[in-house]
């Protein structure tokens, strides 16, 4: 008897195929526009320049001539690729001076890199965990790390986004379920841009006996003194077992670490399959990754974080006097408060978070929009993110085109922005 049911068919009716095909007949899409130039404040893209509010490029260090140069002498000394895995043929010395830097900034024993910061949430989650054993995770975690609990075949509790209350109610029931336990916490959550209450999930974790692993992803490079991220804003680094982070924001590359314990660091080496099996990341982008680093290190770094956080407050509250709803500053706990360089700007309606998206490009600015599911159904956002690099100026002329943008949409405009 043969298969009745084609494999394929879910990719002709699948439940965003329609919205998918009006936004491209109404050129609405927000996503793959080409990038033609170099990813700066302003960039290049179809035709026109815009100004980046569209980037993790927190600091701007993608075309920062050393950064560059550390690319090209990687290139030159290692060549194109390594083609093999880090566990095989694909170690170099450069691989190994970057994974002593990140153990010395983040102050840990030792660190790993893998090839993408999606590989090494996978890598470290589901390598650590396995069936028996509990994880915790906030429903705002990035997919990288749902996607690495889901194959660790972990019992899975999940708690509201930073509900600590559910939290521990979660790491009391945890406590029957007889394995290991494992928090996971985004430190800056990528959407929302706001931080995990990391100083009572640390005391929480602790009392109930759980390991936690934070996800630093967005906070590497912009939070923190020493730029190490939102467990160091908290002065909680050295009470939280474990820290992922990514290349691909600030540090202006493409790979991802865990910093941590020696033995669990090296249990990672030779166990995760998302670091054994896939090809090492290439010599050029572990040279640029090194470069940014010396660079997030140096006097020169601090100012960079320093003014990507300015840029923060001035773009957040320039959109809060034109009435958008945007994310709050998060209240530390020595009083002062902190915005992260990623202002959201709630817009609620996939449809008019689409459209006005598009009158913003057409103005020239580049934003990202987030739907479900990247956000709850219903709380579609223009994310918008600020660089070191962007000058007044960009952010004015950001500012007047949500202005514009806001006065052109077609229907109730109030719906877009309000009270805050
Ligand atoms: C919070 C978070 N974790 C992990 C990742 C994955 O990192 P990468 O893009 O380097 O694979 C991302 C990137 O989108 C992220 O935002």
């Amino acid at each position: 008897m043969a298969i009745e049911t084609d494999l394929f068919q879910k990719a002709r009716s699948h439940e965003r195929l329609e919205q998918l095909k009006a936004a491209r007949e109404h050129d609405l899409l927000p996503y793959f526009r080409e990038v033609e130039g170099e990813p700066g404040p302003v960039v290049e893209m179809e035709g026109r320049e815009r100004i980046t509010l569209g980037s993790n490029n927190y600091l701007g260090l993608t075309t920062h001539p050393s950064v560059k140069q550390a690319a090209r002498d990687a290139l030159e000394a290692y060549g194109t690729g390594l083609t093999g895995s880090r566990f095989m043929n694909g170690t170099t010395p450069l691989h190994l001076e970057l994974e002593r830097e990140i153990a010395d900034w983040m102050g840990t024993e030792e660190a790993l890199v893998f090839t993408t910061g999606y590989q090494a949430n996978v890598g470290c989650i589901a390598t650590l965990l396995e069936v028996g054993d509990t994880v915790i995770c906030d429903s705002g975690d990035h997919a990288s790390i749902l996607d690495a609990v889901m194959m660790s075949r972990a019992r899975i509790r999940p708690c509201g986004h930073n509900r600590v209350d559910k939290l521990e109610k979660m790491l009391k029931r945890a406590a029957d379920d007889g394995g290991g336990v494992l928090v996971v916490v985004d430190g800056v959550f990528s959407m929302e841009g706001d931080l995990s209450p990391l100083p009572e999930v640390v005391a929480l974790c602790r009392e109930h006996g759980a390991r936690l692993m934070v996800d630093e992803a967005h906070a590497v490079g912009v939070l923190g003194a020493a730029g190490t991220g939102a467990c160091e804003a908290y002065g909680v680094a050295g009470r939280v077992d474990l820290r992922m982070g990514t290349f691909s924001k600030s540090l202006a590359s493409c790979g991802g670490f865990i910093a941590g314990p020696a033995e669990v660091i090296d249990f990672l080496r030779v166990q995760a399959r998302a670091f054994m099996f896939t090809a090492s990341a290439v010599p050029a982008a572990v040279g640029a990754a090194l470069g940014a680093l010396r660079i997030i290190r140096s006097e020169e770094g601090r100012e960079l974080i320093a003014r990507v956080l300015e840029n923060a407050r001035y773009l957040q509250r320039g959109l809060a006097e034109l009435g958008f709803l945007v994310a709050s500053p998060t209240e530390m706990p020595d009083g002062s408060d902190l915005l992260t360089p990623i202002v959201p700007v709630l817009i609620g309606d996939d449809w008019k978070a689409v459209t006005f998206w598009k009158e913003l490009y057409d103005q020239g600015v580049y934003a990202n929009v987030a739907l479900y599911p990247a956000v709850q159904p219903g709380s579609a956002l223009l994310r918008t993110s600020v660089m070191a690099t962007h000058e007044r100026h960009h952010l004015d002329r950001a500012l007047d085109a949500f202005e514009r943008a806001r006065d052109r949409l077609p229907d109730d405009p109030a719906a877009v922005s309000g009270s805050h």
